[in-house]
């Protein structure tokens, strides 16, 4: 048996255990999946005890993501673009590898399992801190029209469009900049945690819009609240891109992706 965790403070409400124990048991592969709490000052002595240990891959969750991409020794493109790391692994080297999953995640929640183009829409971000960063290079790659960031600090926007401007359609600003409508709108702020809204008019929106909360929960989110308030037909919460962001972190350890729908399908039932 392969050992694989996830490490995050607090981990108590992972979901990630559950997720890689169903993906083993849909494949066959012999892992065994726990949640580790790791120190606030103490990140790097977890993370190189577990794979001093014979550990076999890590994700990585609040706070730690950042302190993760520090950590490895390598990045891939998508990690380095997310200045985050999700997934660790060692490689044939020893050298500790740092992916980031959530971007393909992201877009394969939408793509995949919600049947909504990312190709040739207008998409804009709401927010502008690591969770936006985390998903811009995958987001990008699919081909957008355009991608709009906005956030409450104005700066933060701009300055991460700036960043990415190289690799594709994107800009930034604040909400009061918003005068367009777009197909497809992403919320990723934190807001939801609090039950709060990110400050957009719902101008923003047409008959067509569908719209994506990057949190989840057991109820619908404030955002996903306002946006079937104001009309909008299809909302979508963050479960499968969390499902998604999994899979891709179980398909580079294994070399086998697991099957999602039943896995998301199971989440939803029992949360
Ligand atoms: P994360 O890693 O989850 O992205 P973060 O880096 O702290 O966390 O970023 C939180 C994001 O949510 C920021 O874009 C923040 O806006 P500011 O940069 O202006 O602070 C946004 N945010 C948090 N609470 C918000 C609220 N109540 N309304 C609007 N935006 C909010």
């Amino acid at each position: 048996t392969d050992h694989y965790a996830v490490v995050g403070h607090p981990i108590g409400h992972s979901q990630s255990p559950r997720i890689h124990g169903l993906f083993a048991e849909q494949t066959g592969e012999a892992i065994q999946y726990v949640a580790i709490e790791a120190p606030l000052d103490d990140f790097a002595g977890t993370v190189r005890d577990f794979f001093d240990r014979g550990g076999r891959g890590l994700n990585v969750t609040v706070p730690f993501k950042e302190a993760a991409w520090r950590l490895a020794d390598e990045h891939t493109d998508r990690a380095e673009a997310a200045g985050a790391v999700n997934t660790l692994y060692r490689n044939e080297r020893g050298r500790l590898v740092g992916d980031n999953t959530d971007g393909e995640g992201l877009v394969r929640d939408l793509t995949c399992n919600e049947d909504t183009e990312i190709s040739g829409q207008r998409v804009l971000i709401l927010g502008a801190g690591g969770a936006v960063r985390g998903v811009l290079l995958p987001l990008l790659q699919a081909g957008p029209a355009e991608i709009m960031i906005a956030n409450r600090t104005a700066e933060k926007a701009t300055g991460l469009a700036h960043q990415f401007s190289d690799l594709g359609p994107v800009s930034g600003g604040g909400y009061d900049t918003l005068h367009e409508e777009f197909d497809l709108i992403i919320n990723g702020t934190s807001a939801s945690l609090a039950g709060d809204l990110p400050p957009v008019s719902p101008d923003v929106l047409t008959e067509t819009t569908v719209t994506y909360d990057m949190m989840y929960g057991p109820d619908r989110t404030a955002f996903s609240r306002w946006a079937l308030d104001h009309g909008v037909k299809r909302t979508m919460d963050g479960l499968g891109m969390l499902v998604e962001q999994a899979a891709e972190s179980f398909r580079i350890w294994r070399g086998v992706r697991p099957d999602t729908a039943p896995v998301i399908a199971a989440l939803r039932n029992h949360r």
